[in-house]
């Protein structure tokens, strides 16, 4: 196990035992975004996207400099992740067509989608960093392993 997976491994059970005490979604996301963002030195801009009604994504909780406030599902890396509900590694946002720059800093992002048992996707966990190339399979893995934890939280109804 390299430092990275070893790091995901540590933050995902310092989350795990974090989240064991809350029932508020909102409480949960704000927790999972503060954990992450300032465990890895590649993380620029860790936040949630949450489904809302008419295909509309809205910001939720984030770290870092201002995030737009909401993207249709159409559009964007977001986008692109909650309707086709596969997460999405962006080595170059340059390259990527109707990539969605909240900084001009942002040079990678990798965006998650969390999909609940019945398919649906109640939000996208969006991590930009100012460095290309930056994710890899390895962020894939451990933020994916993190939103199935919250979905988890959310299908059971610990989280409302
Ligand atoms: N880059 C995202 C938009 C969100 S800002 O990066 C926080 C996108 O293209 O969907």
């Amino acid at each position: 196990m390299n430092r990275k997976e070893l790091t995901y491994q540590t933050v995902e059970e310092r989350i795990e035992l974090l989240l064991d005490s809350t029932t508020d979604w909102i409480a949960a996301l704000s927790t999972v975004v503060c954990e992450l963002h300032h465990s890895f030195d590649h993380f620029h801009w860790t936040g949630f996207y949450r489904t809302r009604p008419e295909n509309l994504l809205h910001v939720g909780p984030y770290q870092g400099e201002h995030g737009c406030l909401q993207i249709a599902f159409e559009k964007g890396v977001c986008g692109m992740a909650a309707s086709t509900k596969r997460t999405q590694i962006v080595p170059d946002v340059d390259a990527f067509d109707g990539h969605i720059a909240c900084s001009s800093l942002t040079r990678s992002e990798i965006v998650v989608p969390l999909i609940l048992q019945n398919g649906s996707v109640v939000a996208v966990l969006d991590v930009d960093s100012h460095h290309p190339d930056a994710f890899d399979a390895i962020d894939q893995r451990g933020l994916e392993s993190i939103c199935a934890l919250l979905t988890r939280l959310y299908d059971t109804g610990k989280t409302l």
